[in-house]
C-alpha cells in the first residue's frame, strides 16, 4: 500500500493504530486522590496498555496533555490518519466545547473511558459533553475501562 504509514504485518494486513488521550492531571495518577483513582501511575497505565495492545494484536500509543489546545490538535491528528481514539477528557469532559466539537468530526470509533464512575460522584461530574459524540462510553473499572474501550474498538472496527 503504496503512501499509508501505517505499520504492516505479512503481505496486506495493516495493524490497527490506537490512539489513547488522557487529559488534564492523569499525569499525576498514582499519588493524585489514591482513594478515587487507585495507586497505578500514569506509567503503569501506558504499560498496561502496550501489554493489552501486544494480547490483542493492535498498536496504541498513549500520550497525556493538561492542555486543552494539545487535545484538540490531537483529535485531528487522529482524524487525518484514520485512527480510532479512547479518549479519557478528565475535567474538560465535563465543560470543553472545544473538545466536543473536535471528537464530532471523527468517522471512526472513538470510546469515552473514565477511572472513575462521574455518575456516583459530585453532580457537576454527571454532565459529560463528550459523550453524545462518542460511540460509547465506560466509566467506572479503573484502567480496565481502557482495556474494555481497547476491546469495543475491534468489535466496531472488525
Ligand atoms: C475522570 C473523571 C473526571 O470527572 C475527572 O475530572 C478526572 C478523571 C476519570 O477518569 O474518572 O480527571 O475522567
Amino acid at each position: 500500500m503504496m503512501g499509508d504509514s501505517r505499520p504492516m504485518i505479512g503481505r496486506n494486513a495493516v495493524v490497527l493504530s490506537v490512539l489513547v488521550l488522557n487529559g488534564p492531571n492523569l499525569g499525576r495518577l498514582g499519588t493524585r486522590e489514591p482513594e478515587v483513582y487507585g495507586s497505578v501511575t500514569h506509567a503503569d497505565l501506558v504499560s498496561f496498555l502496550e501489554q493489552q495492545g501486544h494480547d490483542l494484536g493492535i498498536e496504541i500509543e498513549v500520550r497525556q496533555s493538561d492542555s486543552e489546545t494539545d487535545l484538540v490538535h490531537w483529535i485531528h491528528e487522529a482524524i487525518d490518519a484514520q485512527r480510532p481514539v479512547v479518549l479519557n477528557p478528565a475535567a474538560f469532559t465535563h465543560y470543553s466545547y472545544a473538545l466536543r466539537d473536535a471528537c464530532a468530526m471523527v468517522q471512526l470509533p472513538l470510546i469515552e473511558v473514565h477511572l472513575s464512575n462521574p455518575a456516583a460522584r459530585e453532580s457537576f461530574r454527571h454532565e459529560s459533553v463528550i459523550s453524545a459524540v462518542a460511540d460509547g462510553t465506560i466509566a467506572g473499572f479503573g484502567v480496565d475501562s481502557y482495556a474494555l474501550a481497547l476491546r469495543a474498538i475491534l468489535h466496531l472496527t472488525r
